[in-house]
Order: structure tokens, then C-alpha cells, then sequence
């Protein structure tokens, strides 16, 4: 009797090649599914492959702002995931454009094609915020569940793992600089994920194991402010800095000046957005749309920072175990 091989079902990601999109394309490529990596870049998106077996993972060129492209990177897949974010705006590349009518664009081409759908949007977001930021990412959320409604929304609170934005940079100024800032005092509250914890709850999600037409909160297991991560980071690292409160009024001035490089350190909108506490709500713990819902046990940061930030201790000082 002929054996039937039954073909992986194709799930494209959009922004698979950025911090969070390469995990998730990972975890996909380990579950055997067959994964379109779509991104402005594809060229520079290379470094997805190797995550995959040959020819399992294929970069495609697609913008999230131009529907035609989007149509093209879903044709076939049985799920869409977008993973398209943006810290500040450049160009083109408004909160409005990429966070609430990208969304759209997306959902819309996703209902077409028939595919299930995850949509990456985070905690905070709020569409009657203070902060542009925060209010694309809830505008994009209704246009994903008005489109999709079986739609499943992941909100993270600020991700770590080797490639973060986060603790890498404050790690690498903690290099240079004798003093960090504490950004309105330091008394904003995070809940740090796990990079690897939210790739897989994603990954979940496509399995169809997350609950449609919900939001999902994803936090670590520690409740954290701001100046207890700068304490922890700079205890991972082993050097001692100051830690200076900068009163609100003054990193509002900071981020309007920084605001205007190129690739800003700090903006404006940023500052608002780190005048609310980002974890997860006592509703998504209540209706158990969190890491645990999904049957994950979260990873903290004391676990894993010390595996990518001992590269910012003193040299010689540490011997990393991939180094012996
Ligand atoms: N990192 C965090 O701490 C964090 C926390 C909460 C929520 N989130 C959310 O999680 C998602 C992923 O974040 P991330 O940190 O992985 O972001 P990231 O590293 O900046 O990656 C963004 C990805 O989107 C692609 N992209 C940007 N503009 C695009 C466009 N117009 N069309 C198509 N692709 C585009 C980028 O590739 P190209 O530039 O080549 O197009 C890249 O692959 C975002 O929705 C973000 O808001 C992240």
C-alpha cells in the first residue's frame, strides 16, 4: 500500500526576522511546520534559515503597509502570525501606518486567504492612552478581532533574551558611562518575559491550543521596577554605577531632543508610555488568558540573564561555559 506523506502546514510570520519573529520561527521550525519569513528586508533576514532544515524556512519580501505584498507572503498559509512593531516613527513608518493599518492589512488578507490568525500587540495597550504608541497598538487590536474574530492576541510585557533591546543596551552603556537614569525615578513596575516563553506560546497558538477571539497578557514570574532590573542587571554584570533618578518633567525634555536622531535612544512618547506600570492585568490572571493558561511556567530574569549579559563584565573576569 502507497504511504500518503501528508505536506506541513505553511505559516508565514511577519517580522520573523526581528528579536521576537526569530524565536517564534524556531519554535515553528522544531514542530515541523513550513515557515515564510516575511519582512522589508528579506536579504537581511537570512540568519532565519539555519533555524530550520533545508528549504523548511523561506524568507519572502512583503511590507505590511502595501496589501498587494501581504496578499502574496499568505497565499497557501494555514497560519498568519504578525509580529511587525515599531518603538518610534521614521518616514513612512507611522504608529498609524504599521501598528493600526498594518494590523489591518493583515487581518484582512489573512480572512481572504482563509488562515487562522496571531496578532503581536503589547501590555498597555490602551486606545485612550496618553501614548500614540500604546493607542495604535489597541486600535490595530479591534481591527484585528472586528476582521478575524477568532483571532488570538498576544500582549508581552518588555521581552528579554539575547538579542533584547532592553537590558543589552543599558548593559553596554553601564560600560562607558559611570551613571544610568532612572527614568521618572525608577518606579515604573515590569514584568519581564522570556523570549523563548512568549516564542512558545505563540507557537501554541498556531497548535490551536490558545483560545480565539481572546487577548493573552504574557509576564514573567517577577513583578520588577525599573530600578530593581538596573540593580539586577548591573549585579549580573558586576560593575557598580550610580543610579540617578531623572524627574518626569526633565526625561520629557530628554526624549523631545533625542527624538529627532534618526534612530532615537529615547522619545517623547516613550517617556509617557513609562508613566504606567506594564504587567499583567488581575483580568488576564483571572480569566487565565496568561503564560500559565497556556500551560507555560515562565522563565525570570535571574535565570537567564546571566547566559547573554556576561559578555559586559570586566574582560577576564568571567569565563563564559561556551568559552572552556
Ligand atoms: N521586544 C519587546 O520588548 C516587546 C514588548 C512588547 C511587545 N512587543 C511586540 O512584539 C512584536 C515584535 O517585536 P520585536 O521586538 O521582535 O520587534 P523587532 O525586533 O523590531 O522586529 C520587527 C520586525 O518587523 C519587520 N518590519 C518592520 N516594519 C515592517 C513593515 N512595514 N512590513 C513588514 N515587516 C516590517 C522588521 O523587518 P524589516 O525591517 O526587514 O522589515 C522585523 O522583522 C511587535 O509587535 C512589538 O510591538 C515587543
Amino acid at each position: 500500500m502507497t504511504e500518503i506523506l501528508e505536506i506541513p502546514k505553511l505559516v508565514t510570520v511577519f517580522g520573523g526576522s526581528g528579536f521576537v519573529g526569530r524565536h517564534v520561527v524556531r519554535a515553528l521550525a522544531k514542530r515541523g511546520y513550513r515557515v515564510r519569513v516575511a519582512t522589508r528586508r528579506p536579504e537581511l533576514a537570512g540568519h532565519v534559515q539555519p533555524l530550520g532544515n533545508v528549504g523548511q524556512i523561506q524568507p519572502v519580501q512583503a511590507n505590511i503597509r502595501v496589501p498587494w505584498s501581504i496578499n502574496r507572503a499568505v497565499e497557501g498559509a494555514a497560519h498568519v502570525i504578525n509580529l511587525v512593531g515599531i518603538l518610534y516613527q521614521s518616514g513612512a513608518q507611522t504608529f498609524s501606518t504599521v501598528q493600526q493599518q498594518g494590523a489591518r492589512n493583515v487581518a484582512e488578507a489573512a480572512k481572504a486567504a482563509g488562515a487562522k490568525l496571531t496578532h503581536g500587540s503589547a501590555i498597555g495597550a490602551d486606545a485612550a492612552s496618553a501614548s500614540a504608541y500604546a493607542r495604535s497598538k489597541a486600535l490595530g487590536e479591534q481591527a484585528v478581532l472586528d476582521i478575524v474574530k477568532d483571532a488570538v492576541i498576544v500582549r508581552p510585557s518588555i521581552v528579554f533574551g539575547p538579542e533584547d533591546e532592553f537590558f543589552n543596551r543599558f548593559a553596554n552603556m553601564a560600560r562607558f558611562s559611570p551613571a544610568l537614569p532612572l527614568i521618572g525615578g525608577g518606579t515604573t513596575r515590569f514584568q519581564p518575559v522570556f523570549v523563548g516563553d512568549v516564542a512558545e506560546a505563540i507557537a501554541r497558538s498556531v497548535d490551536g491550543q490558545a483560545k480565539g477571539g481572546h487577548i493573552y497578557e504574557l509576564g514573567g514570574p517577577n513583578v520588577m521596577t525599573f530600578r530593581e532590573l538596573m540593580e539586577q542587571m548591573l549585579e549580573v554584570i558586576d560593575r557598580k554605577r550610580l543610579l540617578v533618578p531623572i524627574p518626569w518633567w526633565a526625561a520629557e525634555i530628554q526624549g523631545a531632543v533625542l527624538g529627532l536622531l534618526p534612530k532615537p535612544l529615547l522619545t517623547r512618547d516613550q517617556v509617557t508610555l513609562l508613566r504606567s506600570d506594564n504587567v499583567v492585568s488581575t483580568e488576564a490572571e483571572r480569566s487565565h488568558r496568561t503564560l500559565a493558561g497556556l500551560g507555560i511556567q515562565p522563565e525570570s530574569t535571574a535565570a537567564i540573564l546571566p547566559s547573554y549579559l556576561w559578555r559586559y563584565r570586566v574582560a577576564g573576569q568571567f569565563t563564559h561555559k561556551s568559552e572552556t
